[in-house]
């Protein structure tokens, strides 16, 4: 056992035996967790690369810096004064910009009509904050959470901190093509599964659910109302070779349960930035909302 593991394990002991007649080790045990024992593996191969120089392969930092235009109303802006806390649902205007930005993405979701910038968008600090929020608010110990495996790494420490077990199907490379293996997800779902996660296109593949695989993905989803779906598009926006894209929210009914994840640091190259913002239902939207507010409160204006 490391230090950090020994002294959470004393401490709740102590805890244990200081507040509750339960034994200490299954208090423990029955914990959620809400801190990592060891840094995450990026985190880790960050710092490794910086000290020996190597190329980083870890996460998904552009090769281009920000666009010029960026970097010059990133000053416009600060020096204009907008440099204090704003609504915790994001800027106004940074809202009103994205709601008509992101209408047309939307149009099937929404059947031509526009997004309502006040209820059904939330700025967030990063897509990862976005995907924070909207994991402890549909979670809740003892819930399941599924997706497939390799994922975006940051899904299993949301999941673990609102309580959640995490169920993993494969992705396989049969023949050079990624094919996901619906069976084996449909397998994992139990009542305790509450969220769904889809990361589209995928890291660290790169591959994109072809229209097909998520209309077979709606017809699991659809024999199990407690699901909602998290749709982690940070990289709609990165150029696929002419491939068609399509959002999960925009098939059949399933916008009513999906919330949709965007970040402008992929988007604009600007990923120290953190600036992100999801898209979804009134009703998720507003709870999702909460937990984000109760967890940053507020947001980089000036971005
Ligand atoms: C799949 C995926 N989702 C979310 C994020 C986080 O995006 P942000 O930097 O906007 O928080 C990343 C970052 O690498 C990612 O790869």
């Amino acid at each position: 056992m490391n230090t950090v593991s020994k002294k959470r394990t004393l401490l709740l002991r102590y805890l244990g035996n200081r507040y509750f007649s339960t034994d200490a080790a299954s208090f423990a045990k029955n914990l959620p967790r809400k801190s990592r024992d060891q840094l995450a593996i990026w985190s880790e191969f960050n710092q490794l690369s910086q000290k020996y120089g190597a190329m980083n392969l870890s996460y998904g930092a552009p090769g281009v810096d920000a666009p010029g235009f960026l970097v010059e109303n990133l000053y416009r802006a600060a020096k204009e004064g907008n440099n204090q806390y704003t609504l915790f649902l994001g800027h106004p205007a940074l809202r009103e910009k994205l709601a008509a930005f992101f209408t047309p993405y939307f149009k099937e979701a929404k059947n031509g009509q526009s997004l309502n910038p006040h209820t059904e968008v939330l700025v967030t600090n990063g897509a990862c904050e976005a995907l924070y929020s909207t994991l402890m608010h549909v979670c809740q110990q003892g819930d399941e959470v599924i997706f497939f495996e390799p994922y975006y790494t940051q899904y299993v420490n949301y999941a673990e901190f609102a309580g959640a077990t995490v169920k993993t199907a494969p992705l396989r490379l049969v023949s050079g093509k990624w094919e996901y293996d619906f069976d084996a997800l449909e397998k994992l779902i139990t009542p305790k599964t509450k969220c769904m996660m889809i990361t589209n296109p995928h890291n660290p593949t790169g591959k994109l659910f072809t229209k097909d695989e998520l209309i077979r993905l709606t017809k699991i989803v659809e024999k199990h109302p407690q699901l909602i779906v998290v749709s982690d598009d940070v990289y709609y926006f990165l150029p696929y070779d002419g491939r068609e894209h399509t959002l999960f929210a925009n098939i059949g009914d399933n916008y009513k349960r999906t919330i949709t994840v965007f970040s402008a640091g992929k988007m604009m190259n600007c990923t120290g930035w953190k600036v992100g913002w999801c898209v979804g239902p009134p009703e998720l939207i507003k709870h999702v909302s909460y937990v984000h507010e109760a967890a940053v409160f507020n947001l980089n204006v000036p971005g």
